[in-house]
């Protein structure tokens, strides 16, 4: 065997059990949501003691205590001590920052970051099917994690949408504004349980939405949100069973961090073509991927995350099919989207100045 160097070794095995960290670490900030913790902290007015937390939250105090110390020793909450003659474990006190506060407990604000851990347990639940698709090739699909999947989906992607959408995103777009405030019609496509559907409609009352989606969870939470939302112009649809219109009646098609995870991604995008009018526009959102792995893996900071979430979630995805295209994660970059989108019959293809820290924005038309 060659020669191991010591400091390389520490350093490896160092770089090796921070990944593990980082396991245990995002198993108890999936629970320190779903107990409530961190909102419990965040409705607090001073930092508080475990004793006082546990009593918030109607937790035993032994396990609030012990998730508070991996949570302040991950640096995810804060904690200050004052201490006491003699010392006892209520001197320590825990609270959060403003920034952690957002992060962790403020649902509405466009940083809120546990949308990826809400479904933690039934991701790694696959953990059991994966070594089968290893072998197959066949992966899952958004339902294998159940309704929760199609909420965490929710949870993630909508503090920033409901932010951004209507007031930086859709004004990028040439004359979309105008043309959905007088009347149009507009389909969401891999839709999940319908946001920016709900969002849209409610601002423009004289157009016309449909959303498209596949995941029955997805789809039956959509409908129970429009139920709620007394919105008439505004419907969802499995597009196996009522396909996307093919004569060029669509004025605007939006695709919100779905193309990657199709298994027929390109077909999909000739159906795009053809719901779409001549006139009319594709708002491709997607993740913002660079041409090659050794790109994706020095420039993104995220990547061994993303190509980690790509395994487990959207290649999985992309290849729950035979013949499944299996782009991933990082796959779809603005050239491979561009390529794609032009041999689906569009002609006009510009990335969007839009700030996302994961997804790109592209105007597609034909
Ligand atoms: C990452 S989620 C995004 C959902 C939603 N656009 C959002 O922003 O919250 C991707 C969605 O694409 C859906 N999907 C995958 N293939 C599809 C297809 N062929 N047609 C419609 N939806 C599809 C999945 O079921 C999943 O809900």
């Amino acid at each position: 065997m060659a020669d191991i160097d010591p400091s390389k070794l520490q350093l490896f095995q160092f770089i090796l059990f921070t990944k593990l960290e980082g396991a245990f670490t995002s198993a108890l900030v999936h629970l320190g949501d779903r107990l409530g913790l961190y909102r419990a902290m965040a409705s607090a007015t001073a930092p508080l003691t475990t004793m006082q937390l546990a009593h918030l939250t109607q937790l035993n105090e032994r396990w609030v205590r012990e998730w508070a110390y991996n949570q302040a020793a991950a640096k995810l909450i804060s904690t200050e001590n004052e201490p006491s003659d003699p010392p006892t474990v209520q001197d320590d006190k825990f609270f959060l920052s403003p920034e952690q506060m957002v992060v962790l407990a403020s649902e509405d604000h466009p940083a809120f970051g546990l949308g990826m851990f809400h479904s933690l347990r039934q991701t790694m639940q696959l953990l059991d099917d994966l070594p089968e698709s290893f072998r197959t090739g066949i992966g899952q699909n958004y339902d294998s994690r159940g309704v929760e999947g199609a909420i965490g989906m929710e949870r993630n992607f909508e503090p920033w949408t409901n932010a951004n959408l209507l007031s930086k995103v859709l004004p990028k777009l040439d004359g979309v504004v105008d043309v959905l405030t007088k009347g149009a019609k507009i389909a969401d496509v891999g839709c999940g349980t319908g946001g920016a559907l709900l969002l849209m409609g409610k601002a423009f009352s004289k157009s016309n939405f449909t959303g498209y989606e596949i995941s029955k969870y997805a789809l039956a939470r959509a409908a129970e949100r429009l139920d709620r939302s007394k919105l008439t112009n505004v419907s969802f649809a499995d597009p196996r069973d009522q396909p996307i219109p093919t004569n060029n009646s669509v004025d605007l098609v939006t695709t919100f961090d779905c193309i990657h995870d199709m298994t027929h991604p390109l077909q999909m995008m000739q159906a795009i073509r053809s719901a779409i009018s001549d006139n009319g526009t594709w708002l491709l959102v997607d993740i913002k991927a660079h041409d090659t792995f050794t790109m994706n893996a020095t420039q993104n900071p995220m990547a061994a995350l993303l190509y980690g979430v790509s395994l487990m979630v959207c290649l999985s995805s992309s290849m729950s099919a035979p013949n499944g295209a299996g782009i991933g994660t990082l796959g779809l970059s603005a050239n491979t989207a561009e390529q794609m989108a032009k041999s689906a019959g569009f002609t006009r293809f510009r990335k969007l100045d839009v700030d996302h820290a994961i997804n790109a924005f592209y105007e597609i038309r034909p």
